[in-house]
């Protein structure tokens, strides 16, 4: 179980990094930049309303809290879609700094209540749900600052590493057999619900891609007129394509330029294509010969060690996270190119399996056979059976504490602009492995 001191380091590095994404002004604040996002000001106080809940309320809205009951409503994710929330009475800037600020002091006062020698997982557990939660917002407040228009708000991003010629367009044998799926609480106790219990499972043997698609792949398709021919696409694919218009990936122009964070910029062949569509990257992946992999096949090459019949904490092995393993935490605002982490191969020889782009898998969001749901009951549930494809690994905008090989993430196959892309799978017959 994680100590006290590392919670409260992993709380503070969250609000900073929330801080950092709303420092600007008020007006700025309450701007719907696309009726998908929300606007800034929703995503703050939302932080606070969630973090006083879970960790001040026992979870349960009956309790009083220190909002007003129709105040508190506001930030309720289910009551207000997102396309009208710069029209609801939100806390102004000022008050929603200060609600979240006041939260945290009592939050950070209960944690230090807390007793430190494991005894009260749950209570810890719920700690971990916060900050994956105020996390998973800041991302998605990058995604909001990506769609605005107009001159820059952020910098171009932080550099990172180069990435290596002849790995882009290549694969790795995933020999079959069975493997453990998801995890438990013993091994990862700040795992979601949704990626529990671990439990075997039989998967025939595949190739996948040893990294994403890039941009100079996509462009490929492109030229080969991808997006004009029907037979690459599925049906539900093609009729979006068409109705929507979708022409390249989202942010690109057509002069080979594309916008990030409001930057023009030429589009780097050898960086992971983003911003395209689940449609879209089932139509590349049947142009180039090759299916999208299932979220069991990923997670397999992405977490499996083979040679210990055991899984692997992260892909490349036991240790944390740095910057010389994956491309994580926000800073870059970018993927990084393929071939960058050679250190971070799985067993399997799969590059870049965390961070960088979040990948497609043709997985419907299901739940785990013995799923139970977490004290945030409404995180994963509600979205079981729906119309969400599984996206697995990360992009660049997780943050390194609260991604593993087993997270989920999940949207609608028509969305792209999340920090998306593709990498390729192939099945491979018996005997050919
Ligand atoms: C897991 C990223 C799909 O943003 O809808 C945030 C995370 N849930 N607040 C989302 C989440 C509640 C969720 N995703
Ligand atoms: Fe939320």
């Amino acid at each position: 179980m994680t100590g006290r001191e590392q919670l409260a380091r992993e709380l503070t590095a969250a609000r900073d990094r929330t801080l950092r994404l709303v420092d600007f002004d008020d007006a700025e604040l309450g701007r719907q930049y696309h009726p998908l996002m929300s606007p800034l000001v929703w995503d703050l106080a939302h932080i606070g309303q969630q973090e006083e809940l879970w960790l001040l309320r026992d979870g349960n809205p009956d309790r009083p809290g220190m909002l007003a009951p129709e105040v508190e409503r506001l930030y309720d994710a289910f009551v207000h879609p997102r396309a009208g929330r710069a029209d609801l009475p939100l806390l102004p800037p000022t008050d929603a700094r200060a609600y979240c600020r006041t939260v945290r002091d009592k939050a950070l006062d209960v944690l230090d209540a807390l007793p430190d020698d494991g005894s009260d997982p749950g209570a810890a557990f719920n700690f971990g749900l916060v900050i994956s939660h105020e996390n998973q917002h800041d991302e998605t407040m990058l995604q909001a600052l990506n769609l605005r228009v107009g001159a820059p708000l952020l910098d171009a991003g932080a550099p990172l590493p180069a990435g290596r010629a002849g790995v882009a367009g290549t694969s790795v044998l995933v020999p079959g057999g069975a493997f453990v799926l998801g995890v438990d609480a013993a091994t990862e106790p700040h795992s979601l619900d949704n990626e529990r219990p671990a439990h075997v499972v039989d998967v025939p043997s595949f190739r996948i891609g040893r990294v994403p698609v890039t941009n100079g792949e996509w462009q490929q398709f492109l030229d080969d007129g991808g997006y004009d021919e029907p037979r690459w696409w599925s049906r539900a694919g093609w009729a979006h394509r068409v109705q929507a218009g979708l022409r390249a990936p989202q942010f690109w122009n057509p002069d080979g330029t594309r916008i990030r964070f409001g930057h023009v910029e030429a589009i780097p062949a050898d960086e992971p294509v983003q911003h395209v569509t689940y449609f879209e990257a089932e139509a590349y992946a049947a142009w180039a010969g090759a299916r999208l992999p299932t979220e069991v096949e990923w997670e397999k090459a992405c977490a499996w060690d083979p040679a210990l019949g055991a899984r692997r904490r992260y892909p490349w092995g036991a240790s944390e996270p740095t910057a010389h393993l994956a491309n994580l935490g926000g800073d870059a605002l970018r993927p990084a190119p393929v071939g960058a982490y050679p250190a971070g191969a799985s067993a399997y020889g799969a590059e870049q399996m965390l961070g960088d782009v979040w990948e497609w898998t043709t997985s419907p969001l299901r739940a785990w056979p013995g799923f139970t749901p977490m004290i945030y009951e409404r995180y994963s549930q509600p979205f079981f059976d729906g119309d969400y494809k599984v996206l697995r690994g990360g992009s660049w905008a997780v943050a390194a504490n609260i991604l593993r090989p087993s997270f989920r993430n999940w949207d609608h196959p028509i969305r792209r602009q999340i920090f998306a892309g593709v990498r390729l799978a192939w099945s491979v017959e018996e005997g050919q492995a």
